[in-house]
């Protein structure tokens, strides 16, 4: 989904400046959308890594600022608390929930002195609603539902919005591998949980990403976009 986000703000003027710790893929996605006459650069980045922050403070101020950040990255685990183990618990933890405290840590301040801006932070569907198994994953999107709310308040003053985007079942290699991870008829279970009665495409996040981002979207900050074709409506 991020490369799909990076495409959508990139072809509304952007530069953008996005980071995976996947150098192959993000490099590829750099080729790609450079050869289609977008401003792009890749920097490799583990969100939770406190030093790959610093540097990219170094990129974003050498661009020229900052008006909008998307915390995307994120990993997935199916499993219960029984059969999580604790380096698997600090891995979702650190990624998911820890890589969003670094980002606003280091990006906020250049946000502000760039005059403000928006923040999106990608949570999900299980950031809002329990599900069978799940344990650090529902802990790790939960708290960034409340993170969210927590920076809306503390950086509403200095022009910068917040906003929480709540994917459900998004086509992507991650949803290949939950899935992978759930006993047979999880896909037909989603399916028939979903009033839609399809996966979400990414590029159908990334519009409510750009909406969030932009300034359609000037007078909302602290709230949840939930785009899961009904999934949580129905429960
Ligand atoms: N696909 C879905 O159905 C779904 C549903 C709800 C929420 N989400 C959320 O949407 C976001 C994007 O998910 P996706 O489906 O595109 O997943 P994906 O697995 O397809 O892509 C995730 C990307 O994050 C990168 N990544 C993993 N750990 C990282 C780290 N430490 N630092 C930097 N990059 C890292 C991976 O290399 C990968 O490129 C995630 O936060 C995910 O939790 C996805």
């Amino acid at each position: 989904m991020g490369a799909s986000h990076v495409e959508i703000l990139a072809r509304q003027g952007a530069t953008v400046v996005f980071g995976d710790v996947d150098v192959d893929a993000g490099r590829d996605a750099e080729d790609r959308l450079r050869d289609n006459g977008l401003d792009v650069r890749f920097q490799r980045l583990d969100v939770a890594s406190s030093q790959d922050w610093t540097d990219v403070v170094h990129v974003v101020r050498e661009a020229g600022g900052l008006h909008v950040l998307i915390n995307n990255a994120g990993v997935v685990d199916t499993r219960g608390a029984e059969d999580t183990g604790e380096g698997d618990w600090a891995r979702v933890i650190d990624v998911n929930q820890k890589g969003v405290y670094l980002a606003l840590r280091t990006l906020v301040p250049v946000i502000r002195d760039s005059g403000g801006g928006s923040i999106v932070n990608v949570s999900s569907v299980y950031g809002l609603v329990g599900a069978v198994g799940y344990i650090a994953y529902t802990a790790s999107k939960g708290a960034v539902t409340l993170m969210t709310k927590s920076a809306a308040a503390t950086y509403g003053p200095d022009g910068i919005r917040v906003n929480s985007i709540h994917p459900g079942a998004i086509q992507t290699p991650m949803l290949e591998h939950e899935l992978a991870g759930l006993p047979a008829g999880a896909r037909d279970g989603f399916l028939e949980a979903t009033p839609l009665r399809r996966f979400g495409d990414p590029a159908e996040v990334s519009a409510c990403v750009l909406f969030l981002a932009s300034d359609e979207s000037s007078f909302v900050t602290g709230a949840e976009l939930v785009v899961d074709g009904g999934l949580i409506a129905a429960r």
